[in-house]
């Protein structure tokens, strides 16, 4: 990974490069992508990327996304590097989410990234804490791709909410998480087992050009609810 000025990040692995040009003022990304294999998931990128190795691990029949078509959602997309990820790797049927002011930065780093992704991928506003806006998506998804996205404690709970409203009963949450505060760590995870069964990814079971310390992966699956019992 070498950082370069004018806030371009380059990251280099497997089968991705992401050339990632961050304007803190006017938050406008570019993202470009050099597609080369594929036993790499991206769950995040920037300066703490970890990785999902799509083979050779526990998890390889849930990320193959191949042989499997499944319907996905990303909450909190950002620039969008971890959705065009994911859908080179096999997840077409995505859509990209985020506020209205993140669209623009978004919609162009799809439309910088046309020619490796061969297609305008879907995006939506989302703001998690809009029923109407969840209901139009047309739920439940397969798979809901959440990175770096606990980080403000008042929405932790609308978060959380999404992801149960949008995620099927047999679907996945594949959540990219570093601590970034106390408070929404606590609240969210007290409200997350509540509703998740919960699994850290082991960090050998992550890329280790990406294991960090601080930075995890985590797969979340709905409890199953109790069978009224007559
Ligand atoms: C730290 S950024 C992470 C972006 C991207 N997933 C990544 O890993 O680079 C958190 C994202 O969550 C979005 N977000 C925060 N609160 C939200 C809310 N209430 N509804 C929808 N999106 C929200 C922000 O707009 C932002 O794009």
């Amino acid at each position: 990974m070498h950082l370069q000025p004018s806030y371009v990040l380059t990251v280099d692995c497997c089968f991705i490069k992401i050339s990632y040009c961050h304007d803190q003022d006017r938050y406008h990304d570019h993202t470009s992508f050099d597609y080369k294999s594929n036993n790499l998931v991206v769950i995040r990128h920037k300066a703490t990327t970890y990785g999902l190795k799509l083979n050779d691990n526990p998890y390889a029949d849930l990320l193959d996304f191949r042989s499997k078509r499944r319907r996905a959602i990303e909450l909190g997309t950002g620039c969008g590097a971890a959705g065009m990820a994911l859908y080179l790797l096999g997840l077409v049927d995505i859509v990209l989410t985020d506020i209205s002011p993140v669209m623009p930065a978004l919609k162009h780093n799809l439309k910088r990234n046309k020619p490796v992704l061969n297609k305008a991928l879907k995006t939506s506003v989302l703001y998690w804490n809009n029923r109407d806006q969840i209901r139009a998506l047309n739920p439940p998804f397969d798979v809901v791709i959440a990175a770096d996205v606990v980080y403000i404690e008042e929405s932790a709970v609308q978060l959380l909410g999404a992801m149960e409203e949008l995620v099927s009963d047999d679907g996945v949450v594949l959540l990219g998480y570093q601590l970034r505060s106390p408070e929404a760590h606590k609240l969210f995870w007290e409200l997350c087992e509540k509703a998740f069964v919960i699994e850290k990814v082991p960090h050998e079971d992550l890329h280790h050009d990406y294991c960090y310390e601080e930075a995890d992966v985590y797969i979340l699956k709905k409890k199953k609810k109790k069978e009224n019992v007559e």
